[in-house]
Order: C-alpha cells, then structure tokens, then sequence
C-alpha cells in the first residue's frame, strides 16, 4: 500500500479555520505534507466576519474594531494589505463615539443631561470595571477624583469578597456593591430636576443602568449577574487605539484565504456528524476501513462522508453546546466528561447590530435639523410610572443610537441577550415603529434647554409629534442568535465557569493524559476559535491565535520547523 499523506480537514471557513489553512499551507505547501481543506458549512468565508453594505456604505454585520491596535495580528494584516484606508465612507471611520465628546445623553422624556449629571456615575462605572479588570491606576497619574474611586472600587471588593469565596460572584453583583457604597458616601439629592420624576439621584442611577447595558454588548453577557468576577481580570486587552477597518473585516480574512490553492475551501458543506476513536490501541484490523486507516470519520449534511487523520473544529461554542446535546449525535462517541462540562459551563451570548437608514423626509427641516446626534439613551427603571408606554421593552437597555459617522444617515444600535433576540424575530415595520416612537420620547422637547438647540429634531411645536422628523425608510438586522450555524455572537465566563474551562476547550483529542500510550492515532480532533482562548476569547485576534495554535500542534507533531 502507498503510503499515504495525513489528511487534515479543518471545519469553519471563519477567521480561525482559515488562520489554521494558511499556516499549515504555507508552512508546508511545496514540500505538500498534508493533505488539506477546509469545509465551510455555509455559502461564505468569513464566519462571524460578515462585511456588508447598507445605504451606500460598508458597514460590519458581526465583528466591528480591533480593540486595541497594539501587538494585534489583525492589525498587521490589516496594515500590511492596506486595508486601513478607504475613498468610499465606512462604519465608525471616525472612532468610536464614547471617546469623543459627541455624545449626546438624553433622559427618556426628552431633555439633554449636563456633564455633571453624566460624568460622576461614568467616572464610577470606568472605575469599577477597571478595578475588576483589574487595572491599577498609577497614583502618580490618577487625579484627586480617580483615587477617590478606587478606593471606593476597593471598598466595593471588600464587602464583596466579605462572605469567603471568588467562586460564584459576579461582575454584576460587584458593580452594584459599587453604586451603594457611592450612594453612601454623598448625601443623596432626591430634588426634582427637568421633567418627569427624575431627580439627580436616579438620573445618576440610571446613567449607570446604561453603562451596564454598554457593558452587556461589549461582554454578550445578557445579564451581568451571570458574568464570572474572577475571571474578568485575566482577560487582556491590547494597548493603543481601537480603530475599525477602512475596506472591512472581510478584507483580512480574504488575504488570509488568498494563498490557499481554488477548491480547497469547499463551502455548503455542514458536517452533521464526527466519528472518532478514542481508544484505538494500535493498528487493529478495524481500523482498516478501506480509506487508508484514518480514524476520524465526518458526514455531511447531504449524506456524504470523508475519512481523516485530524480535524480542527473551529465551529461557535453555541454550535458546540447545541452539538452535545443527547439528540444531537455530533460527536460519536460523545465528547468526554472534562469537555462536555466546560462547553456547557461556559457563557455564549447574543448580540446583534441594528442599521436604520433615516429617510430623506429627515431633510425637510433643513440642515441644521439633518444631523442625529451620537445619542445615549439614559432610560427610567422598570417601577416608574413616568415610563413612556409607546417605547417598546426591547429597546429599554438599547444604549445609543448613532449615526455610523459624523453626518451619515444610517444609524446603529447594538442589542444584547432578549433584546438581541426578539430583534431577530420583528419584522421591519415593527422595528421602525419602536425606533421612532424612543427617538421622539427623548429629542422631541417639550422644553428648550441650552446647548441642546444642535440636537432639536423638532420644530418647536410641542403639540403635534408628527413635526418631530425622524423617519426610517429601511432596516438592516444581524440574525446570529437563530443562525444554526453560529448559535449566539460570542463567549463569556459565566458564574460557575472559569478561565480553566477556556484551557479545557483548547485540548485535543484523544487526551493525552486521559488514554494514555495506548493512542495510535493521537490528535483526532483539535478544537480552535475564539471560545477557545483563555485571555483573547470573544475577539478575532482571539480565533486567529487559536488557529495557529492548533496549525502549530499539528507541525510540532510531524516535527516540522517553521513553528
Ligand atoms: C455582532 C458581533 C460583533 C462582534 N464584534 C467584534 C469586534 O468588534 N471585535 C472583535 O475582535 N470581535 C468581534 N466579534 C467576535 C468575532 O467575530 C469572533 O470572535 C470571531 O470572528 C470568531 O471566529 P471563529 O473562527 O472562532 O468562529 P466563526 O467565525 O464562527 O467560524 C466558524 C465557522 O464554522 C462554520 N460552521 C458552523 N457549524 C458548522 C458545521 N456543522 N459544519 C461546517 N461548518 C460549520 C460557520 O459557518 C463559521 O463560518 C463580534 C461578533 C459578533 C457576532
Ligand atoms: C451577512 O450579511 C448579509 C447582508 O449583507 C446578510 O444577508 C447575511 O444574512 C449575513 N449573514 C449572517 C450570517 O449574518
Ligand atoms: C454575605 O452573606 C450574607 C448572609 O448569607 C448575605 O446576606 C449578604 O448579602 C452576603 N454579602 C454579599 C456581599 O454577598
Ligand atoms: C455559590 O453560590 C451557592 C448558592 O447559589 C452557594 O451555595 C455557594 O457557597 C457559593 N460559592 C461557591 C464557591 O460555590
Ligand atoms: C418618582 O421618583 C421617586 C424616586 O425615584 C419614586 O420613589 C416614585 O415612585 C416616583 N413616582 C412615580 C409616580 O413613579
Ligand atoms: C457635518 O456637517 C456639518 C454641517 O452641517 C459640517 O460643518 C461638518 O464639517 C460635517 N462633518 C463632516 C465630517 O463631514
Ligand atoms: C402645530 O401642530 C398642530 C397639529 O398638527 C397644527 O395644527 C399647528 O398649526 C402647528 N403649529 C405650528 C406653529 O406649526
Ligand atoms: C415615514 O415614512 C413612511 C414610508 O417611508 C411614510 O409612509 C410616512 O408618511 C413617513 N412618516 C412621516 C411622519 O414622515
């Protein structure tokens, strides 16, 4: 029998797998050790990279910044490939708008809070989530103020911590210890200010409720009470500027696919089952299939199968936790203990993105009237009757809604958890019926208040909102959550989970240490993306590191260099 080359089958065409095929074919392409492909199970490469237009500008359907363009992979890429600068407009060319002073805060009522009401409980919210984050700030550079909130922060974790044991608290819980101990600490203004029952009290509060939500999109955790404490500290960041890509995302997953031979990215190619061989004690008879011994086994959704040496699952966490399920058969035999229970311990969210093209009827007012404001919606808490009953509860922990650059006329929401997944299921009328009915409880303005006149949608006349100009003429809406191919946007260490479950998720299988000498077939599956990353997961650098990693354990395994 000729001997035959080890055939690698990488599942996702997502940054990830394709991180994977590239390292694995250039490293070895010409002296051709593997043989090698990719199959994608939808009808495109990109994964959770899914660049896309809307009202004439590109914009990102899933992954949106490179969060900190210092040490980043997708940074250089995207450096070296020029991909950072564009002729035509794109999704948040001009930074994000929380960096700037553009923001714009608005109480559900309808009136501009001053920085004075905004400042203070955003000062304390940056200051906790660095706390647990576990960023100290430099005494030598921190203001007055800043000490004063980490000694708060501090105050905060003592309490917290007060009753023993890390193991099961929240960032959640933490944040709002964090928010009683300020209350404690001045003396609190219940005085009515602008209108509708709201006092600088729980304008305070709320302002604070809206970094949450912030909070809730950034992590995909639908409640931060789910969201693991210990862990938030282990998550890095890189330093420097976030910053989004001039000709999008997708540019740097299509120059990670550029070298890779036509035909070896196979897409519409669903695996539904992987069969594999634990315990294959050298080269038994049964191993002799017919297809070259190669112990991993993968059926397609259209019947078809393909034999393996090694597979790289790189499918979404949500795609695995669906993939353990006792009906599901994905894996044959099951997963073993240690995975299963890391898969299902781990916290994989929903999180979408809204596009609204406003209509030209916008326009009418004239041009001062024509430009949104980059606004941040501070909302009144659930009990309070002062609630605006026309602004539907799905849009009640929406954040901001702004326009994607200075002027443009499509704006962006992002949603998390239930919110995130009722958006999925509303038709587009609905959609722009709740849209419009929150815009118009906050810029419609019964009352002029100074430095607010820029963001007046109105025309002054308070008795008819149909002056109020805000139209939209089309949606625009991701759909990751009902997606059976993705499941969710991305993971999280929930309470209950911890970092060693990321370490958990990485291992391959046969386990080493679980089977054994006894393994002739070692690295059967090996599993990378973003879920599987125990100090980058959730981001693209993340599933691109993962797939190295993996790319790499299979070179260091047939002792090739270029490691
Ligand atoms: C709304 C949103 C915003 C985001 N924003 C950012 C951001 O600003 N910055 C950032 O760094 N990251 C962001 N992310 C996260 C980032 O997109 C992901 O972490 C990253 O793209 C994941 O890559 P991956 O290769 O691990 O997985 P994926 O991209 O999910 O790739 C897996 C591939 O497997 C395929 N697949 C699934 N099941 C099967 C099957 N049975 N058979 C064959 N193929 C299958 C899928 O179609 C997919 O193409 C965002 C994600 C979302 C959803
Ligand atoms: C990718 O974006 C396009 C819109 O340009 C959309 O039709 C498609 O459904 C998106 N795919 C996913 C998986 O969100
Ligand atoms: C500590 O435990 C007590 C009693 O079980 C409980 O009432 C209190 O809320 C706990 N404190 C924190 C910060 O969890
Ligand atoms: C976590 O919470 C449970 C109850 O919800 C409690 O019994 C346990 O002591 C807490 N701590 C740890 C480390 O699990
Ligand atoms: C007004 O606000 C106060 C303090 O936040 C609250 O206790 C009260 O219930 C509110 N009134 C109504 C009618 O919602
Ligand atoms: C936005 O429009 C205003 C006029 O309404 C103009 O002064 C400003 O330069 C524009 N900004 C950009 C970035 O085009
Ligand atoms: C205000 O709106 C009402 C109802 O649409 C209309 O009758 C009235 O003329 C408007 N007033 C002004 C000043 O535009
Ligand atoms: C909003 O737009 C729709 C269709 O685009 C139109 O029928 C409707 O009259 C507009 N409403 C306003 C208040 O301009």
């Amino acid at each position: 029998m000729v001997a035959k080359k080890p055939r690698v089958v990488i599942i996702g065409a997502g940054m990830a797998g394709l991180t994977a095929a590239n390292k694995l074919y250039t490293t070895t392409g010409s002296n051709d050790l593997f043989e090698l492909c990719v199959v994608e199970g939808g009808s495109r490469i990109g994964g959770r990279i899914n660049t896309s237009e809307f009202g004439g500008d590109r914009i990102e359907m899933g992954a949106t910044w490179i969060h900190g363009i210092g040490g980043s992979p997708v940074h250089q890429i995207a450096q070296e490939i020029h991909a950072l600068e564009s002729e035509q407009p794109w999704e948040c060319m001009d930074g994000s708008s929380e960096e700037t002073s553009r923001a714009a805060t608005f109480a559900e009522g309808g009136f501009q809070l001053p920085p004075s009401v905004v400042e203070p409980a955003s000062t304390l919210f940056k200051n906790l989530m660095d706390y647990a984050q576990g960023k100290k700030v430099e005494d030598s550079t921190a203001s007055n103020g800043e000490v004063e909130y980490q000694k708060l922060a501090a105050k905060a974790y003592k309490i917290f911590t007060s009753n023993g044991s890390l193991g099961n608290l929240s960032v959640g819980s933490f944040l709002r210890q964090g928010l009683e101990i300020y209350w404690d600490s001045k003396k609190n203004d219940e005085k009515l200010i602008g209108s509708g029952n709201w006092s600088r009290k729980s304008l305070e509060e709320a302002v604070f409720a809206m970094h949450e939500n912030i909070q809730r999109t950034y992590t995909s955790a639908g409640d931060l009470l789910a969201l693991d404490y210990s862990a938030e500290s282990e998550y890095r960041m890189f330093p420097g500027e976030e910053i989004t890509i001039a000709k999008g995302y997708l540019s740097i997953i299509e120059s990670l696919a550029s070298v890779l031979p036509p035909g070896l990215i196979q897409l519409g190619r669903k695996v539904t089952q992987i069969e594999w061989r634990p315990e294959s004690c050298g080269g038994q008879a049964d191993m002799d299939n017919g297809y070259g011994c190669r112990p991993v086994k993968l059926r397609f959704c259209d019947g078809s199968v393909m034999f393996a040496d090694h597979v790289i699952v790189t499918v979404s966490l949500g795609v695995l936790k669906a993939g353990i399920q006792q009906d599901s058969g994905m894996f044959n035999p099951p997963l073993p203990s240690f995975k299963t229970e890391a898969i299902s311990r781990l916290g994989f969210g929903v999180v979408n993105k809204l596009f609204l093209q406003l209509s030209p009827t916008h326009d009418r007012k004239g041009p001062e009237l024509n430009k949104f404001p980059f606004l941040q919606m501070v909302f009144h808490r659930e009990e309070s009757e002062f609630r605006q009953k026309k602004i539907p509860w799905w849009l009640r922990r929406t954040a901001s809604l702004i326009p994607i650059y200075e002027n443009s006329s499509v704006l962006l929401s992002w949603f998390a958890g239930d919110e995130a997944l009722e958006l999925e299921s509303l038709k587009d009328e609905q959609i722009i019926k709740g849209v419009s009915a929150t815009v118009s409880s906050f810029l419609w303005q019964p009352q002029k208040t100074e430095n607010s006149n820029s963001h007046e949608l109105c025309n002054g006349n308070v008795s008819s909102e149909e002056h109020c100009g805000v139209n939209f003429s089309k949606v625009l809406k991701s759909q990751w959550g009902g997606d059976p191919l993705f499941l969710g946007s991305y993971s999280y260490v929930a309470v209950g989970s911890s970092g060693d479950d990321l370490d958990k998720m990485a291992e391959p299988l046969p386990s080493s240490s679980g089977y054994g000498p006894c393994v002739s077939h070692p690295l059967q599956i090996l599993f990378a993306g973003e879920a599987t990353h125990r100090t980058h997961y959730s981001t693209t650098h993340g599933a691109y590191f993962s797939g190295l990693r993996e790319a790499n354990r299979l070179l260091q395994h047939y002792r090739c260099v270029g490691v």
